[in-house]
């Protein structure tokens, strides 16, 4: 059911459309996912079927930039509550890669597989125009690239665009993950020459399939898995890799573990069987929990946060944002923030003995107040 909302309507609904937007700030911060965030928008068509919710968390360092999720959630406050963790986690992220963003994001509640109608992307885009500059979306789960494309022709409050520029962002999502493993496993071995590493590899789509063509041509060893057979078949005989069963992936021996396909594969459970001393892949939300971290640093294993490594993907979105354009080579040049990020995170972390997800938290937040 839809709570009930106060009708704080941000501008005259768009003349004959029946988009409202509404400011529903108050209502959220009663839910437990509240954390000071700055404003909550509603957006409501009901001829075209669009319930959508615009979550802005921090704006100190700029516009907030996220993707927006198209998802069935089985309520409306449950869609609320993913877009507020959600919009929360974008300010950090951006903070740590040291972008000029803030962090935000949106939930259309609805059903991508049959309820995505160019009439429900066209109300979104009417909402997306009516909060000019305060944020940006790009894609995420449900929203594709051609959605994307098709906002993009209505507004030009979306990022991660062909007709932006910076396309599929997975290339250089892998290659900010590539520098981000190198750096981390520098720091334990001091040296970056990854020739006859042995590196397991969880999942070969997009990112990790780039990645271990990064890894392999540096002469890596690599062990993959994966559920699908064939990409697994295709690394084999492409990389020379080691294939090995998808409960296997964590416990090889391998020095590095390199998550890329889903999320909370690090917990309580599975951290004592990890066969690598370094943890350092793309997955979004590798921890189950995230005092899980403290207990990779107890068993000597050296974590390097997941969103700052992956962080590759905004940086890309954010490169269409530039002033002067997108520019590939700028972005490129830009995710050198990861490498010195990490060392940042992990010399402090070794220093004061704590978990490196704490210390990528705690710079994130120095960036935030010292604007
Ligand atoms: P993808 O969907 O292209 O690839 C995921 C791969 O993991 C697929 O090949 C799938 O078959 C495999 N997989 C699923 N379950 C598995 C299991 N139990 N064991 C082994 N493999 C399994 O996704 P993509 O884009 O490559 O993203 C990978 C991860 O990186 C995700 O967690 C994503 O959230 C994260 N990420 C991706 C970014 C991007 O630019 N694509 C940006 C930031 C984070």
């Amino acid at each position: 059911m839809l709570m009930q909302v106060e009708t704080r309507a941000l501008k005259s609904p768009t003349s004959g459309t029946g988009l409202t937007v509404t400011d529903i700030t108050e209502q959220a911060s009663r839910l437990e996912a509240f954390d000071r965030h700055e404003r909550i928008w509603l957006g409501r068509d009901e001829n075209r079927g669009l319930t959508a919710i615009v979550a802005i968390h921090d704006t100190r360092l700029g516009p907030a930039l996220g993707g927006t999720r198209v998802w069935p959630h089985e309520s409306f406050d449950a869609a609320l509550t993913d877009a507020l963790r959600l919009s929360r986690g974008m300010t950090y992220k951006a903070a740590v890669a040291n972008l000029p963003l803030g962090g935000g994001k949106a939930v259309i509640w609805a059903d991508p597989a049959t309820d995505k109608t160019p009439e429900l992307l066209d109300a979104y885009a009417e909402m997306l125009m009516q909060l000019d500059g305060q944020y940006y979306t790009a894609e995420d789960v449900g929203l594709s690239l051609a959605d994307a494309d098709y906002l993009r022709e209505r507004t030009r409050n979306v990022s991660g665009t062909t007709i932006g520029g910076s396309g599929n962002p997975s290339p250089v999502t892998a290659h900010g993950v590539y520098l981000g493993l190198k750096a981390t496993f520098a720091f334990r071995s001091g040296h970056e020459n990854l020739s006859g590493v042995r590196i397991a590899v969880q999942g070969l789509g997009s990112v990790g399939w780039a990645l271990c063509e990064r890894l392999h041509a540096d002469g890596a060893k690599l062990i993959v898995s994966d559920i699908d057979e064939n990409r697994v078949a295709k690394a084999v005989a492409t990389f020379g890799a080691e294939a090995v069963n998808t409960d296997e992936i964590l416990s090889v021996d391998a020095d590095i573990f390199a998550p890329c396909a889903l999320g909370a594969v690090l917990s309580a459970e599975t951290i004592p069987s990890l066969g690598a001393k370094i943890v350092a892949g793309a997955a979004n939300n590798q921890l189950a929990k995230h005092d899980d971290a403290r207990l990779l640093m107890q068993l000597g294993v050296l974590y390097a946060p997941d969103y700052v490594l992956n962080a590759g993907g905004l940086i890309n979105v954010a490169g269409e944002l530039d002033p002067e354009g997108y520019d590939r080579d700028r972005v490129l040049t830009s995710l050198r923030e990861i490498p010195a990020t990490l060392m940042a995170i992990f010399e402090r972390a070794e220093k004061l003995g704590r978990p490196t997800n704490d210390v990528a938290q705690e710079i994130a937040e120095e960036r935030l107040a010292r604007n």
